[in-house]
């Protein structure tokens, strides 16, 4: 048998796929029991040479051909975005076809009006290559995982940031020169400052969120913060304290509610998501019944998100062929979970508080931590640099981040702050 789809978006990863259609269609064939084949492609520039073969593919400008074109079951979206793209997707599902998307922001803006219209309509929306590029994650969560509860997920879910950080610490680069070698590699999105603000892990972490929990997430309470201040000088600090940071996305489930957010952390080198490099994701996962499970992949790029489009047509390509009875309720939010406002969320805490030298300053900065619950559980001053300002490093118990952003106002209003107190949350990650 023979199912067709039709592809709209002929970008980089689009081509990745059509790629891998043709070179492992006889393998995918004799594997999936089905010929899979892309009939149709549409984007607004169908002559620029993209190094793969497209014989026998239709190409035009118009993605009503897809719609309208009764061969076709299955449409992909790859245009990302969330205007065009919404469109295509919604218009796909109501023309009864299955949609496959990659697009994270889509799905993190828009996802339970286009997942409202694909039940009502009795088709599926895969998106396997919305979090994580290559990790088959979202397969993981909801069906190697369906009969457990997942209560935490740590992420680094962001591969053109952890690309950065990578070669700022391992290799010395500066900031701009490793963004540009993530955007030459294709990693980084189109506007990178979504990989850099921390805004496409955000969108990443809600679809997971969403995903792993059975919840709708409330977006005003996510709390997100990017690399874009993360000094070199805090990361040999951090080293010297047995850590390392990283861009993570954290979700935790409580009885009744989740706290959810994206910020720089301090983890321990020695856990496993400390050694995850370059474009490489992970996901971390604590389940109840399974207990700790790390997923480890490509995160970026065209051939390792092509895969995970791939392997959604194939799904959904079974799908056409076998027809099972439909369940709408896979990634429906049937759980009623509280998104929590960051003030209230507890955790540790990294800061660098930037003094001159002068007698009673920590006694001082302790008294105002003790004001505000704030318990001291290390403390490391370093030597004057040039300028005579003084770098001490305090690490804290668990506190309230409320209490902690009040505290950190008073202290930078003093007169013996130099330079504005830096801020990164801590995570006691054990393996
Ligand atoms: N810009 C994204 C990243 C691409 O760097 O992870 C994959 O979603």
């Amino acid at each position: 048998m023979k199912v067709n789809a039709g592809l709209v978006g002929f970008g980089t990863i689009g081509a990745g796929v059509v790629r891998l259609l043709s070179e492992h269609a006889e393998m995918l064939k004799l594997r999936s029991g089905i010929e899979i084949s892309i009939s149709r492609i549409v984007d607004i520039d169908i002559e620029r040479d993209r190094g793969v073969k497209t014989d026998g593919i239709i190409m035009s400008k118009d993605y009503n051909d897809i719609l309208n074109d009764k061969d076709i079951d299955i449409v992909i979206e790859l245009v990302g975005g969330t205007t065009i793209a919404y469109d295509i997707v919604k218009k796909s599902l109501a023309a009864k076809k299955h949609v496959v998307t990659a697009n994270k922001a889509l799905l993190y803006a828009h996802g339970e009006d286009i997942f409202g219209v694909a039940v009502k309509n009795k088709r599926h929306l895969r998106f396997e290559a919305s979090v994580a590029g290559g990790i088959p994650i979202i397969k993981v969560i909801t069906e190697s995982l369906a009969g457990d509860r997942i209560r935490t997920i740590y992420g680094i879910v962001n591969g053109t940031t952890n690309f950065i950080l990578t070669k700022m610490y391992d290799e010395k680069w500066d900031f701009a020169s490793a963004l540009k070698k993530a955007q030459e590699l294709g990693f980084a999105e189109l506007d990178p400052s979504l990989d850099i603000n921390g805004g496409d892990a955000t969108h990443k972490l809600g679809i997971l969120a969403t995903v792993a929990f059975n919840a709708s997430v409330d977006r005003r309470n996510i709390s997100t913060n990017g690399i874009q201040n993360i000094d070199i000088r805090d990361m040999l600090y951090a080293n010297e304290l047995g850590y390392i940071i990283k861009l993570l996305a954290i979700a935790k489930q409580g009885n009744s509610h989740m706290e959810l957010r994206v910020h720089p952390t301090l983890i321990p080198k020695k856990c496993s998501l400390a050694s995850v490099a370059n474009e490489y994701n992970a996901i971390r996962l604590e389940s109840d019944f399974l207990g700790v499970s790390h997923y480890i992949g490509k995160g970026a790029g065209a051939n390792p998100t092509a895969t995970a489009v791939v392997s959604d047509i194939t799904d959904l390509a079974m799908e056409v062929r076998h027809g099972k009875e439909y369940n709408p309720n896979r990634y429906s939010p049937f759980n009623q979970y509280r998104t929590i406002r960051y003030t209230d969320f507890e955790s540790r805490f990294y800061l660098r508080i930037n003094t001159y030298e002068r007698p009673g300053i920590l006694a001082t900065i302790t008294k105002i931590f003790g004001e505000h619950n704030i318990s001291i559980s290390s403390v490391m001053q370093k030597e004057v640099h040039p300028d005579q300002s003084i770098p001490i490093i305090f690490l804290t118990h668990r506190a309230r981040e409320k209490d902690l952003r009040e505290a950190v106002a008073i202290i930078d209003t003093l007169d013996i702050i130099r330079e504005k107190t830096v801020v990164f949350h801590v995570e006691d990650i054990l393996s």
